[in-house]
């Protein structure tokens, strides 16, 4: 092993977390190296999440909205057919384009790539077993774990990334499955289940809990995504548990029971995808080691300045507290990178957008309303329907509603919450207002261009302190 110089910054992980913290960094001039094993930079997110699954669900909606929903606009089509592995190498066309554009990136802004796993040797110094073979080690000044998350798996059910399958075999696979069984129905099972669904798979999804959309989708717009996702065939068993399966025949078997009442059934399936939530990663990193703590989800405890209790090692993205998502991490990159080198940082955790790629897209930011109740605030809400949206008119895609809820006495909004569509676009107007301390009646005073989905939005603003227009 060669000794290397001292680095100002070593990053271990090369997510949206750990390559957007080394290249602002690098910005500020800083000597950083970047450390991922996985042989592409972009983490989960570039390269089985984010936007591998956003590429089919663009596609296979395409495909979809071809076979079904061409002849009412005046399009005869003829024989349509799905060509899967097309649709497969132009996912990996856009996921190589953008993990080397990182490489590119980083290169223009001098941070040095190691291909390689790292672990921790002392509070400085990390151990790089490197891909190509052999060993080398790295110092740092300053050191940020970023080393992101992975699906978490079912007690019971072995994962071959075939027939019991997480995300990443849910973007891979090379046939549509006749019968899918989804287990869990949060984002990443609504959103691979909409792509599988709208391919040709009838598509099952058990939920645990009484509404489906994970952690943080309103009550009431769960339900309407949930008849909506229903109406296009998909298939919801809630409030029902998985006992276990049997993957030994040549289809899966798997046994679930309703919460309330015991009754039994079992679902049979070609493809089981696990989709209960995703852990963090830490595994090999050894920083038990030097003293590093996890909580008991196993995210390394940080505080404000994402400092571990060692100061010089920060830890940032999936790996820690906060919501498990791109655009959080890519902010925590940011914040980290300016507290080591100004010593200041920032991250609104409150106006972080969450946002499901099904058709149509489910968006929001701020409080929804069973938490707004839970914590006692007073509140009002208001809401408009896309069937009343002139732009939504023209583009026959009708279905969905935009919904605020602002403080009763001030008007200050609190949450926004769409289904609809162009919805994930149209929740960055909504969290500009949220971060800005705006009230319903600004955004309602703002003109919008007609005729364009976003007057929904001025209009729900409209409704929530006084009457919309349209509706
Ligand atoms: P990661 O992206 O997981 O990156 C961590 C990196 O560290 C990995 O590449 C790993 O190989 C590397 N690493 C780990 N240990 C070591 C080590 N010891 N040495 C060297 N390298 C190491 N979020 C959104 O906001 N929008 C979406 O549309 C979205 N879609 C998703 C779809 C799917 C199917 C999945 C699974 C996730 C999706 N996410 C989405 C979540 C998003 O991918 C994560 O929040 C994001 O990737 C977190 O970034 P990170 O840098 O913290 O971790
Ligand atoms: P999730 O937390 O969103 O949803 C998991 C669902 O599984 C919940 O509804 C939960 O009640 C249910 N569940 C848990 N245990 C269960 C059990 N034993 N049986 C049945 N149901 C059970 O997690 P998911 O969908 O796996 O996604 C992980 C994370 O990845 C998300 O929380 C999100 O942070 C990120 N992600 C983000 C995307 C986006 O932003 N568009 C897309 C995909 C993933």
């Amino acid at each position: 092993a060669t000794e290397a110089e001292e680095k100002d910054l070593v990053v271990i992980g090369g997510g949206v977390a750990g390559y957007v913290a080394a290249i602002k960094a690098g910005q500020a001039g800083l000597k950083v190296t970047c450390i991922e094993k996985r042989g592409a930079l972009g983490g989960t997110c570039l390269n089985v999440g984010c936007i591998p699954s956003k590429s089919l669900l663009n596609n296979s909606h395409m495909y979809h909205s071809i076979l079904h929903d061409t002849k009412n606009r005046g399009i005869d089509v003829g024989d349509v057919k799905l060509n899967l592995a097309q649709m497969m190498k132009a996912k990996e066309t856009s996921v190589s384009g953008l993990t080397k554009g990182i490489e590119f990136l980083f290169k223009k802004n001098n941070v040095e790539y190691i291909k390689g796993t790292g672990a921790f040797t002392d509070e400085h110094t990390i151990a790089v077993n490197l891909l190509d073979g052999g060993e080398t080690s790295v110092k740092g000044k300053n050191i940020i774990i970023a080393t992101g998350s992975e699906a978490t798996p079912f007690p019971g059910l072995t994962i071959d990334e075939e027939k019991i399958i997480t995300s990443t075999g849910a973007i891979a696979l090379q046939k549509v499955p006749k019968k899918m069984v989804v287990i869990g129905g949060g984002i990443i099972g609504l959103e691979m289940g909409s792509v599988w669904s709208r391919l040709g798979s009838e598509v099952t999804v058990v939920e645990f809990l009484g509404q489906i959309g994970g952690p943080g989708m309103d009550n009431e717009i769960a339900k309407l995504t949930q008849k909506l996702l229903t109406k296009q065939g998909m298939k919801f068993k809630l409030n029902t548990k998985v006992m276990g399966g049997d993957d030994s025949g040549e289809t899966v078997k798997i046994n679930v029971e309703a919460a309330k009442g015991g009754k039994e059934e079992l679902l049979d399936a070609d493809v089981v995808l696990v989709a209960i939530g995703r852990r963090p990663y830490t595994a090999g990193l050894n920083f038990e080691k030097i003293g590093l703590e996890a909580d008991d989800k196993g995210r390394l405890v940080i505080d404000q300045e994402f400092r571990t209790k060692i100061p010089h090692i920060r830890v940032i993205g999936d790996c820690t507290f906060g919501p498990m998502l791109a655009h959080k991490a890519e902010e925590e990159g940011v914040a980290v990178a300016e507290f080591i080198t100004k010593g200041y940082g920032h991250v609104n955790y409150g106006a972080i957008p969450s946002v499901m790629y099904s058709h149509p897209e489910v968006a929001w930011v701020g409080q929804n309303e069973q938490e707004l109740k839970a914590a006692d605030v007073k509140y009002k809400s208001g809401s408009f329907p896309f069937s009343a949206n002139s732009r939504a008119k023209t583009n026959l895609d009708t279905e969905g509603i935009v919904k605020f809820l602002a403080d009763a006495e001030t008007d200050r909004i609190l949450g926004v919450h769409i289904v609809g569509p162009n919805a994930g676009e149209m929740i960055a107007e909504a969290t500009l207002a949220l971060e800005y301390g705006a009230s319903c009646e600004d955004v309602a005073r703002t003109s919008h261009a007609h005729p364009t989905l976003s007057e929904a939005f001025k209009e729900a603003a409209m409704a929530t302190y006084d009457k919309a227009i349209h509706y």
